[in-house]
């Protein structure tokens, strides 16, 4: 699998007052094409913090981000937002869907930050709705949708715009647990389907089978990593006995 993202020695410091939090303490780490990853860790260990970093809406402390082979640290603050806009989508906890508007228009919003209008954009939107079984609620107000059906908007936005790097920060949080895996199975599909890169920050183990490989946060570093979920289920076993 190609080579998507990495990082090295990445690392950020938050002023918080007189003091320093140390929120990501030098974290090494790839992503490929066509891979879902989950990022899990106890509150507080970095995910969010790594996941801003990763999509470039944070800039580090130090140490250094590879995005499609290319440096992206070194990039002014200038030259960010294009990165995001043509690499990147984020599916956030809270939808962070426009309560005014359709379901449909939503989505058209989310192509036109990325300067996709027009015809276009409409024939895309109603095609990514259609993926997400949303079809016949495109007219829908989001307050007239379930949570579940609100996350598939939000994974139809990010569909839509046809990035290969899509950044998930809890996007269960708010759900059942059909729903919740029915959002985390689409996001599968795009990894293995289209080849995106999927990285999910998580809390909820209900659906951890779903990811290729598992990365476990602690105090900012990444102490842990597999593919086995077995193995996983393990080490969470002995990490929360480990706090008893
Ligand atoms: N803007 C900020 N200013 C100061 N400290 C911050 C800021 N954002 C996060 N932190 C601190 O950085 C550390 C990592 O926070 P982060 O939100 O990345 O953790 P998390 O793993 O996503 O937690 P959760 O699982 O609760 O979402 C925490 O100690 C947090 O208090
Ligand atoms: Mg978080």
């Amino acid at each position: 699998m190609a080579e998507m993202l990495e990082t090295r020695e990445l690392r950020m410091v938050y002023q918080d007052g007189k003091q320093e939090v140390v929120a990501v303490a030098g974290v090494d780490v790839r992503f490929r094409r066509g891979e879902i990853v989950g990022l899990f860790g106890p509150s507080g260990s970095g995910k969010t913090t790594l996941l801003s970093l990763l999509g470039c809406i944070l800039k580090p402390s130090s140490g250094s981000l590879r995005l499609f082979g290319k440096e992206v640290t070194s990039l002014g603050e200038k030259a960010l937002p294009a990165v995001r806009k043509r690499f990147i989508s984020f599916i956030f906890q809270g939808f962070n869907l426009f309560p005014a508007l359709s379901v449909l228009d939503n989505v058209l919003l989310g192509l036109r930050i990325k300067g996709i209008t027009g015809e276009e954009a409409e024939q895309r939107a109603l095609r990514v709705l259609e993926e997400v079984g949303l079809s016949e609620r495109s007219t829908f107000l989001p307050r007239d949708l379930s949570g579940g059906q609100k996350q598939r908007v939000a994974v139809a936005r990010a569909l839509a715009s046809d990035c290969p790097l899509i950044l998930a920060d809890e996007p269960t949080g708010n759900l059942d647990h059909a729903n919740g895996r029915n959002v985390m199975e689409i996001l599968r599909t795009l990894a293995h389907e289209k080849g995106r890169c999927v990285v999910v920050a998580t809390h909820d183990n209900r659906i951890d089978d779903i990811f290729d490989r598992i990365l476990f946060m602690e105090d900012g570093s990444i102490t842990k990593e597999t593919d086995d979920i077995n193995k996983l289920r393990l080490m969470r076993e002995l990490t929360t006995s480990s706090l008893r």
